[in-house]
């Protein structure tokens, strides 16, 4: 597939940040696959059920995008912006624990693929996006960076939204998830075929950026 960037990698090592930064240089759409799995996670919250099939039936015939509101992409869901919901630190970790399902997997590949239109582009991001939802994706990156730097940039990514949060159950909360979503048996989070492995660390979102437009 032309036109399309596959971004992988732990939460919080910049994967959204730099697939914003493309999309707006390249011009194409992006999919971030982290906000729907949290999206399920807050249906799941909203109708106390966690069974694939109940939460198939909220999501039938539902829109679902994303649209750039003040420079930050917010997610849409039957037109309403349900972006400070899905952005909660305790809606990640359900995400993860229900990711680990293969049905509710599947709920959603149909729709991811959907994101991916051939004449405008798409920048997906996630931990599956190169290795299940996009293996024929032309250029595929796994974005790398330490637990501490990530955990930094999650501090103020969440500050930035009003919410304050203690370092150290962020930097526990973040190597809970990466153990579940590394470890799982069902697409877990792994460096797809031919990515290009970038570690952040010590990147600035630009060096990142342009290491990845050399690609292109
Ligand atoms: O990137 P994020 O923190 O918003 O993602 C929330 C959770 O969703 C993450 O812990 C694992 C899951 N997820 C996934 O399993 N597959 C994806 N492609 C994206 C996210």
């Amino acid at each position: 597939m032309d036109k399309l960037i596959t971004i992988d990698g732990p939460g919080g090592s910049g994967k959204g940040t730099v697939a914003k930064i493309l999309a707006a240089k390249l011009g194409w759409n992006i999919l971030d696959s982290g906000a729907l799995y949290r999206l399920i996670a807050l249906i799941s919250e909203n109708i106390k059920k966690t069974d694939p099939d109940s939460i198939g039936k909220e999501l039938k015939d539902k829109s679902i995008f994303f649209e750039l509101v003040k420079d930050q992409y917010h997610l849409f869901f039957d037109g309403k912006d349900v972006t400070n919901f899905i952005r909660r630190e305790e809606i990640g970790v359900k995400a993860s624990d229900l990711a680990h399902n293969q049905n509710i997997r599947n709920l959603i590949k149909d729709t991811q693929r959907s994101f991916y239109d051939p004449n405008i582009g798409l920048i997906a991001d996630g931990r599956d996006m190169g290795s299940v939802v996009f293996p024929e994706a032309g250029i595929k990156i796994y974005l790398d960076a330490s637990i501490e730097e990530r955990a930094k940039r999650r501090q103020i990514q969440l500050k930035e939204k009003g919410m304050e949060v203690n370092m150290r159950n962020l930097i526990s909360s973040l190597e809970d998830r990466d153990l579940k979503d590394k470890n799982r048996d069902v697409s877990p989070l792994l460096i797809p075929k031919g990515a290009k492995v970038i570690d952040s660390t010590n990147l600035s979102i630009d060096e990142v950026v342009n290491k990845i437009m050399d690609l292109i």
